[in-house]
């Protein structure tokens, strides 16, 4: 049987790395083959690619130059590795896929959803995630979070606040147009609270499958 292919989306400081790591152990211990990845990145070639991407010196990076490498490392990603775990069955919990793409090169960059989207149709035909949950934070609240973690900035973390105030309402439009597929979790509230309510819109997903 093919696995689950379940997708993590948000701002900065959404806590959602975190609460991955702690879906992985709880879904393993339930007996499912669970595998943690990320994008930009998650093998050799897309991690690469994801240093050109997200380096700090690379300012003068062209907006489009920057939604086609997201889109190769995404590609080299799905068919190096989320495919294959897939057809092995195994429950694939990844940190961002496309509508990271559609979102921050879309609608905060200004190229526009639909253009990046087709531009990603390219590299991933129809395939999308089975399911996406949407860390709910406000910009300011999650831009805080990371100075107070003193986290290693990268280039998208360093865009100005508008920027991230963009990304925001980029996602509250993409759950409107797909409300099934992506469920918001709040995530300005305490780490546990938000494991929570994770595991349980897995759980329901799972449910509703058998
Ligand atoms: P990362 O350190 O992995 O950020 P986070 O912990 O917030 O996921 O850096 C990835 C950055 O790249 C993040 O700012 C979001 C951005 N990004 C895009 O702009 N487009 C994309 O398609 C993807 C996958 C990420």
């Amino acid at each position: 049987m093919r696995g689950h292919f379940i997708t993590f989306e948000g701002g900065e400081g959404s806590g959602k790395t975190s609460v991955i790591e702690y879906l992985k152990d709880y879904f393993t211990d339930l007996g499912h083959n669970v595998v943690v990845t990320r994008e930009p990145g998650g093998i050799e070639i897309a991690e690469q690619i994801r240093d050109i991407i997200l380096s700090k010196e690379n300012t003068a990076m062209d907006e489009l130059t920057e939604a086609y490498l997201f889109a190769a490392s995404r590609r080299q990603h799905l068919v190096e590795r989320v495919i294959p775990e897939l057809e092995k069955g195994s429950m694939v919990l990844c940190d961002r896929f496309v509508d990271s793409s559609i979102v921050y090169q879309g609608y905060a960059r200004g190229i526009g959803m639909g253009k990046v989207f087709d531009i990603n149709k390219v590299v991933i035909g129809d395939f999308m995630p089975d399911l996406t949950l949407f860390f709910d934070v406000k910009p300011e609240i999650g831009l805080k979070r990371i100075m107070d973690n003193s986290r290693n900035m990268n280039r998208l973390d360093l865009e100005k606040v508008n920027f991230h105030g963009k990304v925001y309402d980029g996602y509250i439009k993409l759950m409107e147009k797909y409300p099934s597929r992506i469920k918001a979790v709040n995530a300005e509230r305490d780490i546990e609270e938000v494991k929570l309510e994770t595991i349980k819109i897995v759980e329901d997903f799972l449910n509703d499958l058998k």
